[in-house]
């Protein structure tokens, strides 16, 4: 089995005496009311998926992660993973405190409150994100972040109460023992913020063909608006399940964390995280985890050249912008297909989902009827609108 990133497994859940004696000490402590976003990256965290961070990040690890992307002891990571509060909520909380995080009504875990401190909004957005533009969803969402970062470790009392794919919620421990059940060897990971269309099956497929397993790992978290709804998403992949993949083969587990469109930076991110989860090899295609014209197409890719395979542990799996050619009768890239570009299939996002509102299935090529039947049904049911 893969290491996880930084050699050991976090485990961030308080248990048996030691929760019971922390939650009788939470009545005395300073609460603090988290957005959902941010409760569910400390379950992140007490879960392990963030391994090796054990909490919100201290400053020397903010500043190391977005100078240079690796934490201040040289471990690579990409994205900043910070608890961002007002100034007037910073102001009554001291490090060397432990605070409550909850949700209004109950408390989920505590922060071992170390450091309070403040970022450069502009620096980060321009070195995480290669752009200061608030157009940019994720540069939004870091400056709509409290002013006031809050560093320190995570206790996780109570496992967040999530609404939705309860059934689909394995945490890096629990997909590992499955991973060890199979007795797979070569895991191959997946990220997606889209229904699975015929590009995606194709490098999901080739992904296959050389490993024992694939562990489908839709995004859950927060997307902007203008993503297909998660809904889809997740009916579009039970459909697959169901019908297309060897359920011997394939495992469903979604992935919690909010899409950042950090392109490059999110993809080194989204390997880290399923090398946690226990894959050894992970498809990075065309403009992952893009937005806009942000990033180059390939931009995902040849970031990982910056690091040593050891420093990164999981193996990019790189593949080109995949689409139908007519004269191949099959899926190809520009690597296999000969043909004029005249002979391809493909529509935009934007135009498959215009036919899908209008309950118009698209192309087979490339998105399968059974999947084109749930999402203009679920398109119909929650009212998409452009
Ligand atoms: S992402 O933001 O989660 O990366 P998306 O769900 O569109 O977006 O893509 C999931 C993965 O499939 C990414 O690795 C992306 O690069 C890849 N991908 C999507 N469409 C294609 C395509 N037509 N050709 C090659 N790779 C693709």
């Amino acid at each position: 089995m893969i290491e996880p990133h930084g050699g050991i497994l976090v485990d961030r859940m308080a248990k048996g005496k030691e929760r019971e004696d922390l939650l009788e000490r939470v009545s005395s402590l300073s609460r603090l009311v988290l957005s959902r976003r941010d409760l569910t990256e400390a379950e992140n965290i007490a879960i392990g998926l963030y391994s090796p961070l054990q909490g919100f990040m201290l400053q020397k690890d903010y500043n190391s992660v977005v100078e240079g992307m690796r934490l201040a002891d040289g471990t690579v990571w990409s994205i900043p993973i910070v608890l961002g509060v007002d100034e007037e909520t910073a102001e009554g909380l001291k490090p060397g405190e432990d605070v409550a995080l909850t949700d209004g009504n109950q408390v989920y875990a505590l922060l071992q409150l170390e450091e309070k401190y403040r970022v450069d909004k502009a620096r980060e957005a321009e070195k995480v994100y290669k752009t200061t533009e608030k157009e940019h969803p994720g540069v939004a969402a870091v400056y709509d972040r409290g002013d006031v970062l809050l560093g320190g470790k995570i206790k996780m009392l109570n496992r967040v109460k999530h609404e939705k794919f309860n059934e689909y919620r394995r945490g890096p421990a629990q997909v590992r023992s499955y991973i060890e059940e199979r007795g797979w060897k070569r895991i191959v990971g997946f990220q997606t913020r889209n229904p699975i269309h015929r590009a995606h099956e194709y490098l999901q497929k080739c992904s296959l063909e050389i490993a024992d397993g694939l562990l489908l790992s839709p995004l859950v978290g927060e997307t902007k608006s203008s993503d297909i709804p998660v809904e889809y998403r997740i009916k579009s992949y039970e459909v697959v399940m169901d019908k297309i993949y060897p359920p011997e083969r394939v495992f469903l587990s979604v992935f919690p964390p909010a899409m950042r469109y950090a392109g490059p930076r999110e993809a080194i991110f989204h390997a880290l995280c399923r090398k946690n989860l226990g894959c050894t090899h992970f498809i990075v295609g065309r403009d992952h985890a893009g937005v806009g014209d942000y990033y180059g197409t390939y931009e995902a890719q040849e970031i990982f050249d910056n690091f040593t395979p050891e420093e990164i542990g999981i193996t990019p799996l790189r593949f080109e912008y995949s689409f139908y050619c007519k004269k191949c009768g099959s899926m190809a890239t520009a690597k296999t297909c000969p043909h004029d570009r005249k002979e391809h299939i493909g529509l935009s996002g934007t135009k498959v989902r215009k036919l899908l509102r209008a309950g118009k299935r698209p192309p087979a090529e490339m998105t399968r009827p059974e999947v084109a039947d749930v999402l203009i049904q679920g398109m119909a049911e929650t009212g998409d609108k452009e």
